[in-house]
C-alpha cells in the first residue's frame, strides 16, 4: 500500500468515526464505539498488523500515519467521553437542585401529656427523699388486689372498690396497693421499704371527675420507726409542693382496710375556691389521697413481723392532681386522643 492510498484510507475511517460518535449518546454506545475504532478487531488494529509488509524505507513514515490515525480515533473517544460526563454532571445538579427562596418547614415542639407530667413530677419529688419506683401489673390476682390488702371475699369495703372481674380470681386492679403485696412479700419480712408506684387502676365509676380508667401513685414505707407524723409531714411536702402555698390542704378521719389510722388529704376546690360548686360536689374540697398506717393484718399476711415493723401508705390520685393542677374540668379530657387539647401543656 503506497502513502497515498493509506492516507485515503485514514481520511475516510476518521469521517465515518465522526460520522458514528455523532450518534453516541450513553455508556454502551461509546463502548461499541470505542471497541470498532480503536479495539482489537478494529481497522485500526488490523493496519498495524500490515507493518510487517512495508519496507524498512518506509516503516518510520507509515509508522507516524498511523499514529496520527489513532490520535484522531482516540480524541473523538476521549472529546465524547467528556460530553456523556459533563451531561451527567449538569442533569445530577439540575435534579439535586435546591430552592433557597423556599419558605422553610415549622417544625412543631411535642408535649408532654398533663397525665405524666404529674408522674413525673411525683415521682421526682419522692427520687429526692430517698424513694425507688417499683411497678406491677394492670391485671391482678384477687389475692394481691383485695386478700393481701385485708379485704377478704364477703368483706363490705370490696363495694368501695367496684372492680371490674376478669373470672379465675383475676380482676383489673382496682387501686395501687396491690402492689404493696407484691413488694411486701419480695421483700421476704426484711425492711427497711420505701417506694412510690405509679399507674393505671379501674373501677367502674364514670362522672366528671371519676373515669373508668384511672391513675394513681401509691406510696409504702415500712421501717421499725416509721411514724404518722413522718406520713403527714411527708404527705404535706408533697402536696406543696404541687400546688403551692395557695391552695388549701385538710386531712381527715377516714377510713380504708389496709390502714390503721386512716386519713385522707383534700384540697381546696380550685374551680370555686372553695364556696362550693358542680366539681367539688358543694364541699369546696376535692379529694386527692388517701393514706395511713399499714394495717398490723396487712404487715403479717405478707410476711413482716408486726411487732417489729411499721409502715406508712398513700394513693393519690394522678387525674386529680393533673385536673387541679392544669385547670381541666371533665376528667375525660386526660383520655382522649385529642391533640389540641395536649397542645395547649406545651412550654414554648
Ligand atoms: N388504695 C386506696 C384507694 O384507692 C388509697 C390508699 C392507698 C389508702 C394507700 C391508704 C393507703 O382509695
Amino acid at each position: 500500500m503506497t502513502k497515498e492510498e493509506f492516507q485515503n484510507l485514514a481520511k475516510r475511517e476518521i469521517e465515518e468515526a465522526k460520522k458514528e460518535v455523532s450518534q453516541v449518546v450513553d455508556e454502551s454506545s461509546l463502548n461499541a464505539f470505542k471497541g470498532k475504532y480503536l479495539g482489537k478487531k478494529s481497522h485500526l488494529t488490523s493496519y498495524y498488523a500490515l507493518m510487517k509488509e512495508v519496507a524498512p524505507a518506509e516503516k518510520k513514515e507509515f509508522g507516524m500515519e498511523l499514529n496520527a490515525l489513532r490520535s484522531a480515533l482516540s480524541e473523538l473517544l476521549s472529546a465524547k467521553q467528556k460530553e456523556l460526563a459533563d451531561k451527567a454532571l449538569a442533569e445530577k445538579l439540575e435534579k439535586e437542585k435546591v430552592d433557597i427562596t423556599r419558605p422553610g418547614y415549622h417544625a412543631t415542639l411535642g408535649s408532654k401529656h398533663p397525665f405524666y407530667a404529674v408522674i413525673d413530677d411525683v415521682t421526682d419529688f419522692f427520687l429526692g427523699l430517698g424513694y425507688t419506683v417499683a411497678d406491677g401489673p394492670e391485671v391482678e390476682t384477687d389475692e394481691n388486689n383485695f386478700e393481701l390488702m385485708n379485704i377478704p371475699k364477703d368483706h363490705p369495703a370490696r363495694d368501695m372498690q367496684d372492680s371490674f372481674s376478669l373470672g379465675d380470681n383475676l380482676v383489673l386492679r382496682s387501686h395501687t396497693s396491690a402492689v404493696q403485696a407484691r413488694v411486701m412479700k419480695a421483700a421476704k419480712g426484711v425492711g427497711p421499704i420505701k417506694v412510690i408506684c405509679p399507674g393505671k387502676v379501674y373501677r367502674r365509676d364514670n362522672d366528671a371527675t371519676h373515669s373508668p380508667e384511672f391513675g394513681q401513685i401509691e406510696g409504702l414505707v415500712i421501717s421499725e420507726d416509721a411514724t404518722f407524723s413522718n406520713l403527714l409531714e411527708t404527705l404535706t411536702l408533697l402536696l406543696r409542693h404541687l400546688f403551692g402555698e395557695k391552695r388549701e390542704v385538710r386531712f381527715r378521719p377516714s377510713f380504708f382496710p389496709f390502714t390503721e389510722p386512716s386519713v385522707e388529704a383534700d384540697i381546696s376546690c380550685f374551680e370555686c375556691n372553695g364556696k362550693g360548686c358542680a366539681l367539688c360536689k358543694h364541699t369546696g374540697w376535692i379529694e386527692i389521697l388517701g393514706s395511713g398506717m399499714v394495717h398490723p393484718n396487712v404487715l403479717r399476711l405478707n410476711g413482716f413481723d408486726d411487732k417489729k415493723y411499721r409502715g406508712y401508705a398513700f394513693g393519690i390520685g394522678i387525674d386529680r392532681v393533673a385536673m387541679l393542677k392544669y385547670g381541666i374540668d371533665d376528667i375525660k379530657r386526660l383520655y382522649t386522643d385529642d391533640v389540641a387539647f395536649v397542645e395547649q401543656f406545651r412550654k414554648e
